[in-house]
């Protein structure tokens, strides 16, 4: 590196809170959550495999709703049919670009 140059970017892994309990997954980049949390070993419902379908994956977000995007057509299909509430996410859907915090019902 030339000096007086800038260094760098360093990027860094968006990372997920899962709550409650403080255990953390780091989306890959281009990574949905529910892959992410299945790679990691984090029980997380899906039983249409990612189609946008079933609406077993969803997640409340509690902090960084910016970081997870907007709904795309389909989340925003599977949303108005399943009644998400405004803090509601299909994890199958959603491909994190920064830190959040999400919960569900059951863990
Ligand atoms: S896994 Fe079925 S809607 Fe997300």
């Amino acid at each position: 590196m030339r000096r007086g140059a800038p260094a760098p970017a360093k990027t860094r892994l968006p990372r997920i809170h899962l709550r409650p309990g403080r255990r953390w997954i780091a989306p890959r980049p281009g990574e949905t959550l529910l892959d992410a949390a299945h790679r990691s070993g984090v029980p997380l419902g899906s039983s249409c495999g990612g189609a946008a379908a079933c609406a077993a994956c969803v997640v409340r977000v509690l902090r960084g709703a910016g970081a997870l995007g907007r709904r795309g057509a389909a989340e925003r299909r599977l949303a108005e049919r399943e009644g998400f509430a405004p803090d509601e996410r299909a994890a199958c859907q959603v491909r994190p670009r920064g830190d959040a915090v999400v919960t569900t019902g059951y863990w």
